[in-house]
């Protein structure tokens, strides 16, 4: 049957990583039978300036009916200033909320080709596969209260609330265990349990769920040792669960250990295991438009897609492997950028990958 793909290009980069992303689903649709439609519609920034709305309903509406949604980024300062459930960043978090995508997977995995890339020493990131499952549709950025308010005295306060249920936590526990289940069965839970209750309760449920995988090490970190340990030693972990701000802050440190943002593909399923798939880098406002960006996150982000929604893992393994062979022929965008390698712009990295997927 075919399998309805909607492209949500976004801000920014985003329609240049699209583009190439798109271009590799089509390529994989002529040449190796990957039965797929594609279509694309309006989120974000342009969706503002086209509608009024970040998520117009008819998007919303596309996004609950596909098989599967790739998503670029979005964002930009130009509405920065605008009320926040307008802010493009709101369209994104509604599209996350509203489908249910709880479940964030994103892997941080070196290609050997890029060892040099990292800011990191060589032997410290060298072999790195590693896992970080990021709880998404709760936490302190969906809690209630929210607001910004102005005291007795007419000084300006601002609350937001770090919320989780045990339902929440059981929940992406689960998906934690049975990822870490199929790796090298080390799961270690990030918090902040020394401090918050929100993050006892974490702990606590965490703890009761692994008593069902008995098979799993589990382990504890506090967050701001697990930032630490990242860049200390980042091949001690295997999977790492955690919420959403600490995910949010711990996966653009992963980034780094696989030489750049721009390498980092993500994953956030529902229940059901539908998905949506994003790189986890923004619309980087500093070089849109220019050519230069990185489509590899994007592109291992439609191997994610691949696998988790189109059951096509010969596929997704075949992206994955056509973007080593890319790397191999020393092309680089500038974020990967070392010496005697050739510089590629955004539409040569895509098309390298393209050709290396015969
Ligand atoms: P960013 O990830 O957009 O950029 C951070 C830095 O990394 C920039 O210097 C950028 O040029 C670079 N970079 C990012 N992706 C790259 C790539 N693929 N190739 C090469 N270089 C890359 O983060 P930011 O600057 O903090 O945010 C910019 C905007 O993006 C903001 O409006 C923010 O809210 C939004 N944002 C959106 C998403 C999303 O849509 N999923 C994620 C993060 C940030
Ligand atoms: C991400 C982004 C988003 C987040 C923003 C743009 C809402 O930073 O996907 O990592 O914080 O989840
Ligand atoms: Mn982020």
């Amino acid at each position: 049957m075919t399998a309805r793909i909607l492209v949500l290009p976004g801000d920014g980069v985003g329609p240049e990583i699209c583009r190439e992303a798109t271009r590799v689903l089509e390529a994989l649709q002529r040449d190796h039978g990957l039965d797929v439609e594609l279509e694309e519609d309006l989120v974000g920034g342009a969706a503002y300036e086209a509608t009024g709305e970040p998520l117009p309903a008819a998007t919303l509406e596309k996004a609950r009916s596909a098989d599967a949604v790739l998503f670029g980024a979005v964002g930009g300062a130009q509405w920065d200033e605008l009320p926040r459930e307008l802010r493009p960043e709101s369209g994104l978090l509604q599209l996350r909320s509203e489908l249910g995508l709880f479940a964030n997977l994103r892997p941080a995995m070196l290609y050997s080709q890029l060892a040099h890339a990292s800011t990191l020493r060589h032997d410290v990131v060298a072999g790195l596969d590693l896992m970080i499952v990021r709880e998404l549709t709760g936490g302190i950025y969906f809690g209630q209260p929210r607001s910004t308010r102005t005291d007795t005295h007419g000084r300006r306060q601002a609350v937001n609330t770090m919320l989780y249920t045990e339902g929440e936590i059981e929940r992406i526990a689960r998906v934690g265990f049975d990822i870490a289940r199929r790796r090298n069965k080390r799961l270690c839970s990030v918090d902040k349990a020394n401090v918050l209750e929100v993050s006892q309760l974490w702990r606590d449920v965490v703890n009761e769920v692994g008593q069902e995988y008995p098979d799993v090490e589990l382990s504890h970190m506090y967050v701001d040792n697990a930032a630490m340990q990242l860049v200390r030693a980042p091949k001690q972990f295997d999977t790492i669960v955690t919420g959403n701000l600490f995910g949010d802050i711990l996966s653009d440190i992963a980034a780094m250990l696989t030489g750049s943002i721009g390498m980092l593909p993500s994953a956030a399923l529902d229940e059901q295991g539908r998905g949506m798939y994003e790189p986890v880098h923004g619309s980087a406002p500093d070089i849109a438009g220019q050519g230069v960006v990185n489509p590899l996150a994007t592109i291992l982000s439609v191997a994610m897609m691949l696998r988790h929604s189109l059951h096509r893992q010969d596929l997704a393994e075949r992206v994955e492997h056509a973007v080593g062979d890319a790397l191999d022929r020393g092309l680089r965008t500038r974020d990967i950028m070392d010496d005697e390698k050739q510089v590629a712009s955004t539409g040569e990295m895509g098309g390298a990958v393209i050709d290396m997927l015969q």
